[in-house]
Parts: structure tokens; C-alpha cells; sequence
């Protein structure tokens, strides 16, 4: 495939990332955690993560039957910097599941016509009915991340958009909706080790856009972004749980043990699910850049 940016990741790491970022990724083994912020040195063990893994999955399939049954709707928003995870977590919460049960919805780039109507309308068509369980790849989200940092709305639009937010959410709940908001953490030296293993692998360069390139340049906007879109939508009807997210296997299993103890269903066994580790899981304060 003849990418545009052939070698543009490798070519930041090596000209433009900040010295303390490369060589953080320099002087690491590899399943050594960068970020000397993080809680733990190393990876989970994959033995331990497949056994709690394994029941965590048990527990989304007796989910899944309920929601069946009973007609719930579940929204589950994913959120997070690129390479944050979302699409693997995502992955990971389906695996076992129906997907006419399970749905991911992971929508393009407006057109011309949906940028003109209201901004939540295209995402709304996309919510859940009974029985169903909407996992959103990004979201109604973008217009305070992504669409910030890039220009790709004004600021009259965002802050209209931030006006709207808590109703519209409310609305959802009102309604009988589930709401689950996760927002994924990854740390800057992760993001781009990451980066550069999917420039080497054919089968992973398809999730790099220039988004990704360009974005390697902007972390601090990306951060100043996240810090406002956060402390202005973690409310008490609608609250955020981050996620450090530069251990993938931590990271999958606190999602999926939020998304199973935000929902009442037969089966249930919170001591099998277990708490999600607090140290690594939590509302925006948890939020590092
Ligand atoms: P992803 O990380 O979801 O694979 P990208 O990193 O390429 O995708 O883009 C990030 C987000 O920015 C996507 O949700 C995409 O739809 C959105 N986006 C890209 N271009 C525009 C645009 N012109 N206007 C609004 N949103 C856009
Ligand atoms: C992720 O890994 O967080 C996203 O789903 C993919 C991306 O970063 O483009």
C-alpha cells in the first residue's frame, strides 16, 4: 500500500519528539510500561489476564442474555487519545458476544450534510434499541477533542455543543438508556511506540490517518482539550471513568469491569467481576497528560 506518510512516524521520532519521549522508548524492554507515572513497572502477566479475562467474559455473555430478555438499551462511549486503545478494548468487549446484540459504531468523518444539521443527529440514529448494546468507537465526543485541535468546528459551535451536552445526556437517561462513558489514558512515550509499530506492521498501518501524523505535533493542545471536554461533562447523571490505558491488559479488563457493574443483571456476581483497580481507574482527576 503506498501510504502518503511513509515513514512519517519514524521520521518524528527520530527529528522531532521531545528527547525525554524517545528515549523513554529507547531505554525500555519491551514489555517494560513507560510512563514513569504509571502504577506498575511491568505488563500483567498474560496467564493472570486470561484467567480474569475468562470470567470477565462469562459474565458479558449472562450480560448479554439479560439485555435480551429484559429489552435494555446500553450505550458504551469510548474515548481516548489515538492509539489509546479503544478499538482493541472494543474487540476484546465483543468477542464472545451476538453482534446483532453488540454493535460497534465507529462513524466517518461528517459530510457536508450532516455537518449542517444538529450536531448530535447522526449519532442519535445510531443509538440503541431494546435489546441492543451500542459501543461507540469515539463519539458526539469529537466536537471537544478532535474537532478543537484540528479546527474542524468554531468555537461558537463547541461551546454551543457543550450548552447542549448535559441535556441531550440527560435525555438519554431520562429515557431509559444506559450511559457508560470511558475516556482511555495513554501516556505520550506509549502513544508513539505504538505509532511506530503500526508504520512497521502491513496488517496495522490501515488505523494511521494524518490525523495521527499531524497529531504528533499537537499533544499539549490534545491535553488542554481533554482537561476542559472532561471537567466540563463529568456530571452525576453522565460521569467519566478514565482509564490508564499504556498497560492494554489492564486497561481491557477495568473496562469491561465497569461497563459489567454499571448495569443491573441476572447473574451478576461482583465478586467475580471484582473492582476495577482504583490506582489505574477513577473520575477526570485521574486524568495525567
Ligand atoms: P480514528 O482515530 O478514529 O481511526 P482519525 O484519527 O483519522 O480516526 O480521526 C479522528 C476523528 O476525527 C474521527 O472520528 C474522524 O471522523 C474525525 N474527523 C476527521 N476529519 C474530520 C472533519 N473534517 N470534521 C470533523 N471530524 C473529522
Ligand atoms: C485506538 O487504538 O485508540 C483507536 O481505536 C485507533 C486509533 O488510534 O486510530
Amino acid at each position: 500500500m503506498d501510504l502518503p506518510f511513509d515513514g512519517a512516524i519514524s521520521h518524528y521520532y527520530r527529528k522531532e519528539a521531545p528527547r525525554k519521549v524517545r528515549e523513554a522508548i529507547e531505554q525500555a524492554s519491551g514489555d517494560e510500561i513507560l510512563d514513569p507515572s504509571y502504577p506498575y513497572r511491568e505488563e500483567m502477566k498474560k496467564k493472570h489476564y486470561a484467567e480474569q479475562m475468562a470470567g470477565l467474559q462469562r459474565q458479558l455473555v449472562r450480560l448479554q442474555a439479560d439485555v435480551k430478555k429484559t429489552g435494555k438499551r446500553i450505550v458504551v462511549l469510548f474515548e481516548g487519545r489515538d492509539a489509546a486503545g479503544k478499538g482493541g478494548t472494543i474487540k476484546v468487549v465483543t468477542e464472545n458476544l451476538n453482534p446483532r446484540v453488540a454493535s460497534v459504531v465507529a462513524l466517518p468523518a461528517p459530510s457536508d450534510r450532516e455537518a449542517s444539521q444538529w450536531y448530535f443527529q447522526r449519532y442519535v440514529d445510531w443509538l440503541p434499541a431494546a435489546g441492543e448494546i451500542a459501543l461507540f468507537d469515539r463519539s458526539w465526543y469529537n466536537r471537544g477533542v478532535v474537532e478543537k485541535v484540528f479546527d474542524f468546528c468554531t468555537e461558537r459551535q463547541r461551546e454551543h455543543f457543550f450548552c447542549q451536552l448535559p441535556g441531550f445526556e440527560e435525555m438519554l437517561a431520562e429515557d431509559g438508556i444506559t450511559l457508560v462513558k470511558l475516556w482511555l489514558n495513554v501516556g505520550r512515550p506509549e502513544q508513539l511506540r505504538r505509532f511506530l509499530a503500526r508504520e512497521q506492521d502491513p496488517l496495522k498501518q490501515w488505523k494511521l490517518s494524518w490525523i495521527d501524523i499531524e497529531g504528533l505535533k499537537k499533544w499539549e493542545a490534545y491535553s488542554a482539550a481533554i482537561e476542559e471536554t472532561l471537567a466540563r461533562s463529568h456530571t452525576a447523571q453522565a460521569p467519566w471513568t478514565v482509564i490508564r490505558s499504556d498497560d492494554k491488559r489492564r486497561a481491557r479488563i477495568a473496562a469491561i469491569q465497569t461497563i459489567l457493574r454499571a448495569v443491573p443483571f441476572e447473574g451478576r456476581k461482583d465478586g467475580l467481576i471484582g473492582t476495577p483497580d482504583p490506582a489505574l481507574c477513577g473520575g477526570p482527576d485521574l486524568w495525567s497528560d
